[in-house]
């Protein structure tokens, strides 16, 4: 099974922090963004990953590929439980890398994977959307695609005034628990014209029509290819449905936004969690917050 991950974006918004490091190598406690969403694909199955980059984020091929010199080194020490992490992640996947040469928006991103993905559907997981949950995301969504034979987008409910923000959703029958037929999507809408506060979040499983509507759609929200305005030739054509995810995502589009990924993801760890509250309710003691 296929995945694409496009991560090709430029990460204005983290300046100065991603001038020369890309903004899927931020870490996310001490993992880079990037292998959570890479060990999510390869635990749903997908082991044959295109990661959409660019000529900025060599390093973040480096980071998938052996380090022979650490590996003698960590050999050397003993070290062998550090040794066997780093081939679990050498061994997660077949990556593949394709470089887009612009940044012309997400939409243009997924249309560089048009030969790899060939005839087969496959699932598109962004590089900054991080969702931990028991079953991957991705699994979920293609366990649906199973059931009713149709693309099938990841959803999430956001508070009202952040619609503007993501690709939004008009649910139709929700037919079976938080599956719902979809009637409209709209991307980053005026809170006024929303037609509700489910979100896209970056998860879809695709089919490869897609493609040809992608190369017939012009520019769309801030002068970007948007994916989201060719998902929506799926409605009239074969059905489009959206899944709210089961799950906790965070993401690292802004320093605020990967500050609190950081903290939550640290919540979410047993060994963590009392020692982030612990230092919580010391900066409380001391009228710090
Ligand atoms: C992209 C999609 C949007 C989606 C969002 C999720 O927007 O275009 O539909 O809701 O990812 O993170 P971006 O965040 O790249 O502006």
């Amino acid at each position: 099974m296929k995945a694409v991950i496009p991560a090709a974006g430029l990460g204005t918004r983290l300046l100065p922090m991603t001038k020369i490091q890309p903004k899927e190598m931020m870490p996310i406690l001490n993992k880079p963004a990037i292998q959570y969403v890479v060990e999510e694909a390869s635990f749903s199955g997908f082991d044959q990953i295109l990661i959409i980059t660019n000529r900025n984020k060599k390093v973040m091929e480096d980071h998938f590929d052996r380090n022979i010199e650490l590996e003698l080194a960590l050999r050397r020490k003993g070290a062998y439980k550090a040794l066997k992490e780093l081939e679990r992640i050498e061994g997660l996947a077949n990556l593949f890398y394709l470089r887009q040469k612009e940044q012309k928006g997400l939409g243009d991103a997924v249309l560089c994977a048009e030969n790899y993905v060939s005839h087969e559907p496959f699932a598109v997981l962004l590089g900054d959307d991080i969702i931990i949950s028991d079953v991957p995301a991705i699994k979920q969504l293609w366990d649906a695609y199973e059931r009713v034979k149709a693309p099938v987008i990841g959803l999430e409910i956001v508070p009202k005034d952040h619609v503007e923000r993501y690709g939004i959703v008009e649910p139709g029958e929700e037919v079976e628990p938080g599956l719902f037929e979809l009637k409209s999507v709209i991307e980053k809408p005026d809170p006024k014209r929303a037609p509700s506060n489910m979100a896209i979040i970056g998860r879809y499983i695709l089919d490869p029509e897609i493609f040809s509507w992608l190369k017939g759609s012009k520019s769309g929200v801030g002068g970007e290819l948007q994916l989201t305005d060719s998902i929506s030739r799926y409605i009239p054509e074969k059905g489009l449905y959206g899944m709210l995810i089961t799950g906790h995502r965070v993401d690292i589009g802004s320093t605020s936004d990967w500050l609190k990924a950081n903290l939550e993801v640290a919540l979410l760890d047993p060994e963590l969690r009392p020692k982030v509250s612990q230092y919580f309710d010391e900066l409380r003691a001391l009228g710090k917050i």
